[in-house]
């Protein structure tokens, strides 16, 4: 599946933080919201999710493509993945795990499921608070995000989302007659 939005998940706390890149997550429910990441389990992050049962998923835009890269090729074990790259974290709304304040859009989740699936687990979770920057929130509450510049990922290669096609519905949508 190509292109998927390469998230940067947070865990842990603001006083101890980690960010790691995930690509392999997704929306699997509207109501209630529900999403899940597939985390390797020898991965650092992995005792920690499991344990708080909590964490972020940030969107990053394109201008963090090298941030997103270094947080999924560096380890927490190792090294302060935060400070390194430049991101700052900031306290989340209902959950204990940080969120990016550089991405427009964090998902604050709490898992209600774990599931071994092979390589992966998967972390099914409840989306429990939605933070979006104010500027890409239309007169309307409408989210907007054309203008942010979100960052993809397709097959190895980051790419910056491109020229829009079209919007939900617009195939059956009746014009307006002009009078
Ligand atoms: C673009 C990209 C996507 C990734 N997607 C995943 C993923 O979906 N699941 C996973 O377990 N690791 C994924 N990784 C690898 C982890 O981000 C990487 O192993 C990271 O260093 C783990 O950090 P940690 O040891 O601090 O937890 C991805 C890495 C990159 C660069």
């Amino acid at each position: 599946m190509a292109p998927v939005p390469p998230a940067l998940v947070t865990c842990g706390s603001l006083e101890k933080p980690n960010i790691l890149t995930i690509a392999w997550t997704g929306i699997v429910c509207t109501h209630p919201p529900m999403t899940y990441i597939s985390v390797r389990p020898g991965r650092y992050s992995y005792p920690i999710i499991e344990q708080t049962g909590e964490f972020v998923v940030n969107l990053p835009t394109s201008s963090m493509a090298k941030a997103v890269d270094l947080c999924g090729m560096k380890t927490g074990a190792k090294t302060d993945k935060a400070k390194l790259s430049g991101l700052h974290l900031i306290e989340s709304e209902t959950v204990a795990a940080p969120t990016i304040e550089e991405c427009p859009v964090s998902l604050e989740c709490r898992v209600t499921e774990q599931k071994a699936l092979g390589t992966h687990t998967m972390f099914l979770a409840e989306i429990t608070g939605v933070s979006v920057e104010e500027r890409y929130l239309d007169s309307k509450g409408k989210l907007n995000l054309q203008q942010a510049g979100l960052l993809a990922y397709a097959h190895g290669e980051y790419f910056a989302l491109g020229r829009k096609c079209g919007d939900f519905g617009f195939s059956v949508r009746k014009k307006k007659r002009s009078k």
